[in-house]
């Protein structure tokens, strides 16, 4: 199969291009660099620019015999998108748009989109099954919902086959070191906890201890990034065979505070780190946990890699061998 990947210099969208390389499968690249690293990639064909660039997307539809697309070239920052809500729906929405446009045009009827828990906003059920309540709290979350609906409505108008896959809390790196997770600036918690365990942060700001769990610290389930990479070459291949289109949950289906998070952390390094509590970050629901029966039922995944010890020690090989990133 030829699949092209958007967004495939970033984090998960790397690791999706590394399993599928591994698959013996033609992958293409597109991506504008903006957050992803060229280091990151390596034997396949790659196009720099923007999901706006209908000429470049042309081009790309031209020159290749696309089977599938696997969709990640996103903004992805719940505290950003707050500030920046024009931003994320300019290049979340109109980049999907463009995309699916030509998708459209050129026949290409497959694609799976990298959605999130974040569509669920504060769920009122836990663990969190796909058929409930949408109703995110923020316009990350909005503009990824927006994304799922404009394929539910080109599947039935156009016949456009989709898979969106909601992930809960990507984590760790590939397995054998050679990519793993470099953002600027960086927000998520582990490899901000790793920092700390090196050095390059006077230790770890926990983000509220007075959430009703029980700790007083959110609560998060925390997938394996090559885990999740296992789950889009599945949704492709499910789309090849059987067409649709749905909805899945990519989880653990087991929660972690940040407390247990950072504990994990100060055992697989060796490290003393040191954390402090301070107030609460904005849009942070107390509990994400998903329930991915479905995706186990329908699409045949298994993670892999499901201890948070194994994800944190893989995230640890590499941060401890790259302490620049990919720079
Ligand atoms: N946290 C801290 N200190 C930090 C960083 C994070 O206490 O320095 C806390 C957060 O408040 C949160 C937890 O650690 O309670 C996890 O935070 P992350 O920033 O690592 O991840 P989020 O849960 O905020 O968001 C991630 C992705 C989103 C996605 C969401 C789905 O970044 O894109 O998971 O669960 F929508």
């Amino acid at each position: 199969m030829t699949i092209l990947v958007s967004g495939g210099a970033g984090y998960i969208g790397s690791h999706t291009v590394l399993y599928l390389q591994q698959q013996n499968e033609d992958v293409i690249v597109l991506d504008n660099l903006s957050k992803g690293h060229r280091g990151a990639l390596c034997n396949l064909k790659f196009y720099e620019g923007d999901l706006t660039n209908t000429a470049l997307l042309d081009k790309v539809f031209q020159e290749n015999k696309i089977n599938a697309i696997i969709h990640f070239a996103a903004s992805s920052l719940v505290g950003e998108s707050m500030e920046k809500p024009l931003d994320y729906y300019e290049n979340n929405v109109l980049g999907t748009f463009h995309l699916v446009k030509k998708a459209v045009e050129y026949n290409v009827n497959n694609i799976v989109f990298s959605s999130t828990a974040a569509t669920y906003g504060e769920p009122k059920n836990i663990p969190i099954l796909e058929t409930d309540p949408t109703i995110p709290t923020n316009p990350y979350g909005e503009t990824k919902l927006a994304i799922e609906k404009m394929l539910k409505w080109s599947h039935e108008a156009y016949g456009l086959n989709s898979i969106c896959l909601r992930y809960f809390n990507a984590a760790g790196a590939d397995p054998e070191g050679r990519i793993g997770e470099d953002h600027t600036p960086e927000t998520h918690l582990i490899p901000i906890v790793l920092e700390a365990a090196l050095g390059q942060r006077d230790g770890v700001k926990i983000f509220g201890d007075d959430y009703p769990t029980l700790d007083g610290t959110c609560i998060r389930d925390y997938i394996h990034v090559f885990d999740l990479a296992q789950a889009h070459y599945l949704a492709v291949q499910k789309l090849i065979s059987d067409g649709g289109c749905d909805v899945f949950n990519l989880g653990n289906g087991q929660g972690f505070s940040v407390k247990e998070v950072i504990d994990t952390c100060r055992k697989v390094t060796q490290k003393e780190i040191k954390a402090e509590v301070s107030p609460r970050r904005g849009g942070d629901p107390a509990q994400l946990i998903a329930s991915a029966e479905k995706a186990h039922n329908k699409l045949g995944w298994k993670p892999q890699y499901d201890s948070l010890e194994t994800i944190v020690q893989h995230a640890w090989n590499w941060h401890s061998t790259h302490e620049e990133g990919y720079e």
